[in-house]
């Protein structure tokens, strides 16, 4: 049950998701359309498959390099070796910039300059959990 709602909140009906925490307010709908570069190169829901790049089901807080059967950069594979975990602090830089945040990966993304683009990106992917991820 917890995965279908997750499922669905994900992608079919992310409501208008304004969370204020302090100062920090995000917009996880907002987030959902910066998200659509993204979304032609990594899936993001129940099924959601890695294919040339790896699915993004619960990136936030995941291990870095963690899904199975994905054939990750050698950068990436050191980060996990490590115990790297992508926490928002670390998911937001390497957001702004790829290749300068992890050295070395085969991400073809330039990043997104604007703050306001990461973090409701983040929020957005931030509900697209699957239990058991
Ligand atoms: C909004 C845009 C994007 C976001 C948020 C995003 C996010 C991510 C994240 C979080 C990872 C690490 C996954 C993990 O640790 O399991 C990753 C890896 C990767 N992404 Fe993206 N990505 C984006 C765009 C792209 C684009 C445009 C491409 C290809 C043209 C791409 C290709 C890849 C590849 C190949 C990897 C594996 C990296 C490696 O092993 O070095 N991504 N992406």
């Amino acid at each position: 049950m917890n995965r279908i709602l997750a499922a669905a909140t994900c992608l079919v009906t992310l409501p208008v998701l304004a969370m204020a925490a302090g100062d920090i307010t995000v917009d996880a709908a907002a987030g959902e359309k910066v998200f659509r570069t993204g979304k032609a190169y990594h899936q993001v829901s129940v099924d959601a498959e890695s294919r040339a790049s790896p699915r993004l089901n619960g990136a936030v807080d995941r291990a870095v390099g963690s899904i199975e059967g994905f054939s990750y950069s050698d950068a990436f594979v050191v980060l996990n070796a490590e115990g790297t975990i992508r926490s928002t602090e670390k998911f937001a830089a390497f957001l702004a910039k790829p290749k300068n945040f992890e050295k070395g990966t085969m991400i073809a993304f330039a990043g997104l300059r604007k703050k306001e683009d990461r973090k409701n990106m983040i929020a957005y992917l931030a509900t697209c959990w699957v239990e058991g991820m």
